[in-house]
């Protein structure tokens, strides 16, 4: 895989928020979350953790992360269609799992679509496994598939 080098990680401000919004809007067309869901996200900056990608002073992608009580969730990671395939996905998936090990949180949980083949491939290159599934879970009747990473016990316990 070609691994984008240009393209650096950063905590999500304000002004990340309309162009993070308008790349939802391109990536989930059935069900983007709005400008208004950024901010409620961020005003929650005690229990989370949003880190945007940037190539040339632009947003390529982005990440989000809500931890609380030793448990965390992967809330979204999205990169812009030109901009896959290069890397970005993986290093803002690391970026969130390593506030996770900051946070002292054990477990990581997520859900992504059964039929999100992209996405399920790159949540088990970083150590998720299916646990579960919400039958239906979506408007348009797709499943959710239930993930877990579990932290990697130390062997000298
Ligand atoms: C899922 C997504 C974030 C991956 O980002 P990315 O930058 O393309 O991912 P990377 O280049 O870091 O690739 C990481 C791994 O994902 C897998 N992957 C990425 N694109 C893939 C594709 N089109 N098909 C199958 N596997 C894919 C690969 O296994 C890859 O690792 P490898 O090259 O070592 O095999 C990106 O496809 C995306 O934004 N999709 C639309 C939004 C979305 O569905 N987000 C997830 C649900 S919240």
């Amino acid at each position: 895989m070609t691994v984008d080098a240009d393209v650096t990680v950063r905590p999500m401000r304000w002004w990340d928020i309309a162009p993070a919004a308008a790349m939802e809007e391109r990536l989930f067309p059935r069900d983007a979350w709005r400008a208004e869901s950024f901010w409620s996200e961020l005003a929650q900056y005690d229990s989370r953790h949003y880190v945007v990608a940037e190539r040339d002073g632009a947003v390529v992608g982005y990440a989000g992360l809500a931890a609380a009580a030793g448990e965390a969730d992967v809330l979204t990671v999205a990169v812009d269609a030109a901009g896959q395939g290069r890397g970005v996905g993986s290093r803002l998936l690391r970026e969130l799992l390593a506030e996770a090990e900051r946070r002292g949180c054990a477990d990581v949980l997520l859900e992504v679509r059964g039929d999100n083949e992209p996405a399920l491939t790159l949540y088990e290159r970083h150590g998720f496994e299916r646990v579960g599934a919400r039958r239906r879970y979506y408007a348009d009747g797709e499943d959710a598939i239930v993930m877990r990473r579990r932290k990697a016990r130390r062997a000298d316990g």
